[in-house]
């Protein structure tokens, strides 16, 4: 198989509906979430005050981790739409390790959003949970961004023609955007 194009190379010839043209710039808000979870967690190493339940820090939190759970619509278009086509042309193996990475993240983000929903007091036990679910979701949705922007997508956009991208954009429109990035 001939070596994949740098993602971003690849994307930047795409019309900016293309299906993969949508879920990089997803990916770019992600990462930004996720640069405003590592900065909550290296904050709260330092000091747990001002984390009390009902503080702006903490509902800053709750709404951070909302913002993360809302990135479900754009791991089902994955699921849904994208994969079932490479895994038609006998792309198995990548689909494959990113729908382990999504289900993994599914349980860390919920496991966020409730640990900072709950009224628990910000004492030494609620910094060290949550430091250790922010840390692993920072690590592992980063580098799964990082393999889909380089990997899968070039991949995939080698070996689908254009009537497979059609049908995949029309079961991303039934499925539809992510709340981040729905326009008013
Ligand atoms: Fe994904
Ligand atoms: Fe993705």
């Amino acid at each position: 198989m001939m070596p994949p194009m740098g993602g971003a190379r690849a994307a930047n010839d795409l019309p900016p509906n293309h299906p993969v043209r949508v879920w990089m710039g997803e990916h770019e808000i992600l990462l930004g979430f996720l640069d405003q979870l590592e900065q909550a967690a290296t904050d709260a190493r330092k000091s747990a005050a001002g984390l009390e339940p009902g503080s702006p820090a903490r509902v800053a939190l709750v709404k951070l981790a909302s913002n993360l759970l809302d990135a479900e619509p754009h791991h089902q278009r994955e699921e849904q739409a994208l994969f079932p086509r490479m895994e038609e042309v006998g792309i198995e193996g990548p689909p494959h390790m990113m729908r382990l990475d999504h289900d993994e993240l599914r349980l860390a983000k919920r496991a966020l959003s409730d640990h900072v929903t709950a009224a628990t007091p910000a004492d030494e036990a609620f910094v060290e949970r949550f430091c250790q679910v922010a840390d692993f979701i920072v690590q592992v949705l980063r580098s799964h961004i990082h393999k889909e922007n380089e990997i899968l997508y070039p991949m995939a956009l080698q070996a689908i023609g254009a009537d497979g991208w059609r049908a995949i954009q029309a079961d991303c429109e039934r499925i539809g955007p992510c709340s981040f990035t729905k326009r008013g």
